[in-house]
């Protein structure tokens, strides 16, 4: 992005108009239990002591030979922790916990049916089922350290067998959102380069059982297109004995993983032991070009961040009964559904289902049902639960002690109605600020140690030091009042190593703008670039107003703009497609697709039919857009760039401000009435985020 905007401010300078809210106070009750209450772990985290002060972290595992260098930055800035360390996250989420909890639920799996009873997956299960998988992968898929394997599964306790099997082996997984389409899927199978799938035949989404192995054929396919040959794909079974798939296993290529594994039954299989740098998975997300990115995490700087954060800012005891209800498929359920938790012993909740099914009350049965204490959602699920049942919590019996919030601000009035009705006024909030490639959380308060502020992300973890610039490079300090590029000061162990297979794209994407010497190899002279534009207020909390690039975050997740515009396109009568963000009641934030249609072809129902069609088949439903508007022509500047600042102030009824410098301004008034109609509507100040969106120059 570069500046334009000539007659209005730059986003580094936007001056931000919301009131302060106040300040909640954690209950005596959580501070006393909690694991952390020391102040001093800021001084002990602070830029004097880094990086030595991350063995803190380091120290929660259990390491085969510890490292000689922390943090290693020859190869600037791509960062090496722990080097000369070696360690399995496999052995540290099972095997170590053995002696003391093999008997102890690991994974308590709720599946969407109410009346099919729930499972605990114990520590002892856990291992067993790891143990024999990792013997299947190994020895019948022919998989070995370093390899890559595409997931596409849902929320199934099979999901975080799979993983860890594949950790076990040093096997690198690349797990792709259930949710998204073959096609998405494919691409991210190409990109990675797996020769194996592991899939499964179906599983319960809102009420239906839905066919999901049909999505492996379309993903085996659209690899092939890329030049990548999968040769096995291996399926587990929601209901082993029973197929529950239009699509039958194609001979010699497609396997049922329930019939292979008979014969590795009682099958055990020794930790591979890894460098700490060696790759742990990948995991995709939106960049503003097409392409997805493959952040590329390690074995021991990531688990050890996970594990920290989990600890102090989860508050996650082995006693705890901890429910973070993400998708997997998603950095989020990584980090704080499998790998945190698990690394420190918790049980951990997985639900297969959609929050609200079969009613607004599911969510709080279960969490009574389990004795649920540790609650970890998104704002979207938040305004949803809201919106279906907003006095279901009372009407169960269950406590929390602690709640998570993730993935989008969430409005102060959200938050008070999350604070005070799902938590009944009982329970701490953290509000976790961070991203797929960051690994653990950037921003957020320790619970016990600092007030709630809705809204407000809270200061930096311990460890991460942000620091906010103006486009200029010039900092942006405390209680200025003014957005800016929140960036961090330095590395830490979470962070993605690099973008799979693009070293150059990911210098570019996240150190190039504010990099001081490119021949460096100092980490003081690479602030890593979030992204994210935000301000610091006096009390030194930070607020995130949202993403600066075109990418759209809808319920919580990043959609990169030019993947749903390059769907549309595939629509044969489609000559130009652009996507903006529109304010959403529930999602926070939705796509709005604006078209315009090669000659000769009429605005038409089914146009707009075949584009949404289009985006769920390449990319997934949760990309559908809110409105498709067919338009004569879009708004541009001379240099012919479509102008998505205009469309997204048509979108959200905002000011559409000065159109005068467009090559062909006449065209923004017929736009206007064909989305919000004749007549003036009132115009909305609109949030920050969108008034920023499309600022290319
Ligand atoms: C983007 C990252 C974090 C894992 C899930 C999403 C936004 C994330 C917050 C928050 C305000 C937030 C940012 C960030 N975001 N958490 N607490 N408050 N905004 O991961 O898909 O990589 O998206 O989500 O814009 O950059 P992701």
């Amino acid at each position: 992005m570069a500046k334009k905007k000539s007659a209005e401010v730059s986003e580094a300078q936007i001056a931000v108009h919301w009131q302060e809210e106040e300040l909640i106070h954690p209950s005596p009750q959580f501070v006393s239990q909690a694991n952390m209450t020391d102040p001093g772990i800021y001084e002990r985290f602070s830029l004097d002591n880094f990086p030595e002060c991350f063995k803190e972290y380091a120290d929660l595992l259990t390491w085969y030979q510890y490292w000689d260098t922390m943090l290693d930055t020859s190869d600037a800035p791509c960062w090496k922790w722990f080097v000369g360390g070696l360690i399995n996250a496999c052995y540290n989420c099972v095997d170590r916990h053995l002696d003391k909890y093999k008997n102890k639920a690991a994974i308590l799996f709720v599946p969407e049916p109410e009346d099919e009873p729930h499972a605990a997956v114990t520590y002892q299960e856990l291992y067993v089922r790891v143990n024999e998988f990792a013997a299947l992968l190994r020895d019948f898929a022919g998989l070995e350290k370093g390899d890559r394997v595409t997931l596409h599964m849902p929320m199934v306790p099979e999901l975080p067998v799979t993983m860890l099997a594949c950790a076990r082996l040093g096997v690198i997984h690349s797990e792709v959102f259930g949710g998204f389409s073959g096609q998405s899927c494919g691409e991210r199978v190409a990109d990675s380069g797996s020769r194996v799938l592991i899939t499964i035949d179906a599983y319960h989404r809102n009420g239906k059982l839905i066919d999901h192995k049909v999505n492996a054929d379309l993903a085996v396919e659209a690899a092939r297109k890329s030049g990548q040959i999968v040769d096995k794909v291996l399926v587990w079974s929601r209901y082993p004995g029973q197929y529950h798939s239009a699509s039958p296993p194609v001979e010699g290529r497609d396997f049922m993983i329930n019939d292979v594994l008979a014969d590795y039954a009682g099958a055990r299989v020794d930790p591979v032991r890894m460098a700490a740098e060696d790759p742990l998975f990948l995991m995709y997300t939106s960049g503003t070009t097409g392409r997805p990115k493959g952040c590329q995490h390690s074995t021991g700087g990531y688990l050890a961040y996970v594990a920290g954060t989990s600890k102090y800012i989860e508050d996650i005891h082995p006693e705890d009964v901890y429910w973070c209800m993400a998708d997997i498929g998603w950095i989020t359920g990584h980090s704080y559904i499998v790998y945190g938790p698990l690394a420190l012993a918790a049980t951990t909740v997985m639900y297969e289902g959609v929050p609200t099914y079969p009613d607004a009350g599911r969510a709080w049965r279960i969490a009574e049902r389990l004795d649920v204490n540790i609650f970890h959602t998104a704002p979207t699920t938040v305004r949803m639960l809201r919106k279906a049942g907003p006095d279901e919590p009372a009407k169960y019996d269950y406590h929390f002690k602690h709640m998570t919030t993730v993935g989008e601000p969430i409005e102060p009035e959200v938050w008070r109605w999350y604070y005070d009705v799902v938590g009944k006024g009982e329970a701490a909030i953290v509000d976790t600020w961070w991203q797929t490639e960051t690994g653990g959380f950037l921003c957020s308060t320790l619970p016990a140690l600092q007030p709630m502020k809705p809204g407000s992300t809270g200061p930096a973890v311990p460890g991460i030091h942000p620091v906010i610039y103006d486009e200029n490079g010039e900092e942006l300090g405390a209680g200025t009042g003014k957005a800016g590029n929140i960036c961090i000061r330095n590395p830490w162990p979470g962070a993605f190593q690099t973008i799979w297979g693009d070293r150059e794209r990911y210098v570019d994407t996240y150190y190039a703008k504010y990099c001081r010497d490119k021949d460096s190899k100092d980490w003081r002279d690479w602030p890593y670039l979030t992204g994210d534009a935000a301000l610091l207020a006096e009390d030194g909390y930070y607020r995130i107003l949202g993403r600066i690039d075109d990418v759209i975050n809808v319920a919580g997740h990043r959609l990169g703009t030019k993947e749903l515009e390059s769907a549309a396109l595939t629509v044969e009568e489609i000559a130009e497609a652009a996507v903006v963000p529109v304010v959403d009641e529930i999602k926070g934030r939705a796509p709005d697709m604006y078209i315009s249609l090669k000659p000769g072809f009429e605005a038409s129902k089914e146009t707009e039919t075949r584009v949404v069609k289009a985006i769920e088949e390449m990319i997934g439903k949760i990309a559908r857009p809110k409105h498709v508007h067919v338009v004569p022509d879009m708004p541009k500047t001379r240099s012919g760039k479509i102008m998505r600042r205009v469309l997204a102030a048509i979108s959200n009824t905002m000011d559409i401000g000065d159109v005068s410098t467009l090559a062909n301004p006449d065209v923004v008034e017929g736009i206007r009435v064909l989305v919000q109609g004749e007549g003036k509507v009132a115009l909305k100040k609109g949030p920050e985020d969108i008034a920023r969106f499309g600022d290319e120059g």
